[in-house]
């Protein structure tokens, strides 16, 4: 691939321009940021630990995040709109980007929300639907927002059991509905499992759900998938049916830290949506967001970067014979045969970072794809570490 990454060019490039704009300034190195960058706020410069991205020397992959991202039309885009910063963000940022989302979707942009992160947009929605009842969900999936609500009391979560290959099982999870029910919510390709549904499975089976409750469908990781226009659920959205949607920049657009996401609605659940976000996503992540939209180069590479990390990882685990679940995103959910809270710690003693146990799953060890070199690493101390 021949994309290159200039993000070093960009900020040096942007350094000067502030260094302009503070002429007349005395100090432009405050003591608290010297201090910070000198203890690591920059890995690649120091040791120690970081304030941003990974320590040095520390593989990270734990997290999901995508390390060949932001694109370099996100960059370009922050330090433009970061000079402006001064201002609240413009309406018209988030009417474009809404409008960008929108067409791409074939929707009405009054059928988009943008949120800092879809953390945010998940939250809304479990405090919006928990309080009307149970919030029906596999037993394993990105539980973080619906965790959230019911910690405030505000929800509770009926999770039903996967499938015997750890699939979520949509006809239970259809059968788990009642008129109680405040919503189902369904994640794919499913975190920790990494499996996609195939579409026409989870399309019927969400439009059979939709008919008696609302269905929210977290699509984080969708544009990684073989076939994303199959698989996606916003189709049944343009069909009238009560489905959300909700996706983020965190993932293929590797803009993590930058915490962009959106969902896509009807324009009558939108408007509920918008009243119940609490934040106020800043001009900095708006600008990334509408700079790398359709960036299909920088979107090419970060899926090639992933797809070769996610190759390197299921060929080591082939040729150890281990187990593991076939993923169409970027992490793997795999069997050392160690228990994962030891494998992590073990992985960890070499400064790799893997998952740790979910819940009672004892066995299944989750793996990010990262950097290039950061997967070799793994790939190298796995047969070493299951050996011993
Ligand atoms: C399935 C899933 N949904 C949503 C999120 C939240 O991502 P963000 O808030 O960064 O958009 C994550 C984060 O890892 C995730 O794994």
């Amino acid at each position: 691939m021949g994309y290159r990454l200039t993000r070093r060019g960009l900020f040096s490039a942007g350094a000067g321009v502030a260094a302009v704009g503070l002429a007349g300034c005395t100090t432009t190195t405050s003591a608290t940021a010297a201090a910070a960058e000198a203890t690591g706020a920059f890995p690649a410069e120091a040791s120690g630990p970081a304030l941003f991205g990974p320590e040095a020397g520390l593989a990270l992959l734990s997290r999901n995040e995508n390390p060949y991202g932001p694109a370099p039309s996100a960059l370009k885009m922050i330090s433009k709109a970061a000079e402006k910063g001064a201002y609240y963000t413009n309406q018209e940022a988030i009417v474009t980007l809404n409008k960008l989302i929108a067409d791409r979707h074939g929707v009405s942009p009054e059928q988009i929300v943008i949120t800092t992160g879809s953390g945010e947009a998940l939250s809304a929605l479990a405090l919006i639907y928990g309080p009307k009842g149970p919030i029906v969900a596999p037993r394993l999936f990105w539980d973080t927002t619906a965790l959230y609500a019911a910690k405030l009391g505000m929800a509770e979560i009926i999770r039903v059991p996967l499938t015997e290959d750890m699939d979520m099982d949509l006809a239970a999870i259809d059968a788990a509905i009642t008129p109680e029910t405040g919503m189902v919510q369904l994640c794919n390709p499913n975190n920790p499992t990494g499996i996609a549904m195939p579409g026409s499975v989870i399309r019927a089976a969400v439009s059979k759900m939709a008919a008696k409750t609302t269905v929210v469908v977290d699509e984080a990781y969708i544009e990684l998938v073989d076939d994303e226009a199959s698989m996606t659920c916003v189709p049944l959205i343009k069909e009238g049916k009560d489905v959300i949607v909700t996706r983020t920049f965190s993932k293929i657009y590797g803009m993590a830290g930058i915490r962009v996401g959106y969902t896509i609605s009807s324009a009558e659940t939108a408007e509920k949506i918008r009243y119940t976000q609490m934040s106020w996503t800043p001009c900095t992540s708006i600008a990334a967001a509408i700079g790398c939209y359709d960036d299909t180069a920088f979107l090419d590479y970060s899926k090639s970067k992933i797809v070769e990390a996610r190759e390197m990882i299921t060929t080591t685990l082939d040729a150890l014979d281990l187990k593991y679940l076939k993923s169409q995103t970027n992490f793997v959910y795999f069997q050392s045969g160690m228990p994962a809270n030891d494998l992590a710690k073990a992985m960890a003693a070499e400064k790799i970072s893997i998952r740790g146990q979910y819940m009672d799953y004892v066995p299944w060890s989750r793996v990010s794809t990262g950097k290039i070199q950061d997967v070799e690493r793994f790939c190298k101390a796995l047969p070493r570490l299951v050996n011993a």
